[in-house]
């Protein structure tokens, strides 16, 4: 088991580390067993499942962290729950009842107690719950049997830089069809934008930015995040889209917005030829918390927010009281934080 120094908090990226054990659940016969914590994260399935061939499976990401006074506290456990119950619903699976979800990420953290990093170091323990269809299987339909597991892993920033700003490029691929599953947390999404995000690396783009996939002319998701831009009149406005995920953090972040920071909260199309009416721009999400845009690329413009160096004073402050509930410093409405 690799052991982490505190200096390794500072840089621990967004990568697999060893932990003390996920958990496992079987659904059989139409019911869900009791789960177990096990050690290894391996799991032996048929190779006939539906989950490999068709890709029937769903995941949710969500963090604990690590509070001044050391406790642990869950961000807004109950969303990952109702949100990973509407995946496996879209495509054919068994619901996971919202006690079995969060028990188990209960009884996974809670094993997993002291990989949850120090408060102070801006990491986290990121959550991973996952269903999957499994079971020998030939034709393409649901799968007789089903696994709901949850592991975690310590994690940094998901994109360089933390709080600083970076630079993303305009795909002209989509990741999901306008009436299709880009609204639920399913596999087949992230497959169909493995190709974009490799290509936006490779020309030196944080990643690249998804256009609604319709008219290819407003903007719908920042890789695996949700997109916000604020107005130079102090209005909080995200895309209203069909084919995006409902992100928990920028639901989370409207709240902020409007009730701790006093500002407009609009939920409409962000054309991608009318980015001069924001002042600062970001990404949002579990992995990304926020992430400040500085600059984005499309086709031959460039589009800088409010600096490419420097980050915006209204991001800032959307950072700072978002990380401020989620690390216990900031008081959280009310049923936000699940404390172990
Ligand atoms: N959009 C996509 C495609 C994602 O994968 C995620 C991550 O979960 C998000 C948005 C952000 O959602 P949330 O804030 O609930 O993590
Ligand atoms: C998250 O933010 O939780 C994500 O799932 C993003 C990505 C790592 C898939």
């Amino acid at each position: 088991m690799e052991v982490l120094r505190l200096e390794d908090y500072k840089n621990l990226g967004f990568n697999v580390r060893d932990t003390f054990g996920n958990y496992i659940s079987y659904y059989k016969d139409g019911k869900w067993d009791e789960g177990k914590i096990q050690k290894e994260d391996t799991i032996t399935i048929s190779a006939f499942s539906t989950a490999l061939h068709y890709g029937q499976q769903a995941f949710e990401g969500l963090k604990a962290y690590r509070t001044k006074d050391g406790k642990i506290n869950l961000f807004r456990v109950d969303e990952n729950a109702k949100r990973l119950q509407n995946s496996c619903d879209q495509i054919l699976m068994p619901k996971v009842p919202t006690e079995k979800f969060i028990d188990a990420i209960k009884q996974v953290v809670k094993v997993n107690e002291e990989l949850v990093p120090p408060y102070g170091y801006g990491a986290s323990l990121y959550i991973r719950p996952y269903v999957i269809g499994v079971g020998r299987n030939l034709g393409v339909k649901a799968a007789p049997e089903y696994i709901f597991g949850v592991l975690c892993s310590p994690v940094g920033s998901y994109f360089k830089g933390g709080l600083s700003p970076v630079n993303f490029v305009v795909t002209d691929r989509d990741r999901a069809a306008p009436n299709g599953t880009g609204q639920v947390k399913v596999g087949g999404n992230y497959a169909a934008s493995l190709y974009s995000h490799r290509q936006a690396k490779e020309a030196g783009y944080a990643d690249c930015i998804y256009l609604d996939p319709l008219t290819h002319t407003k903007i719908d998701e920042v890789g695996a995040a949700n997109f916000f831009a604020v107005t130079k009149d102090m209005t909080f406005v995200t895309p209203s889209s069909s084919s995006i995920l409902p992100s928990i953090t920028k639901k989370s972040l409207m709240h902020i917005a409007k009730e701790y920071l006093n500002m407009n909260v609009e939920v409409r199309d962000v054309y991608i030829n009318n980015l001069d009416e924001f002042s600062e721009a970001g990404a949002c999400g579990t992995a990304a918390a926020i992430t400040p845009i500085g600059r984005i690329d499309y086709h031959n413009q460039q589009h800088v927010f409010y600096s490419e160096t420097e980050v915006g004073p209204v991001t800032r402050k959307l950072y700072d009281t978002l990380t401020g509930i989620y690390f216990g410093d900031i008081k959280a409405p009310e049923g936000w934080i699940t404390q172990l």
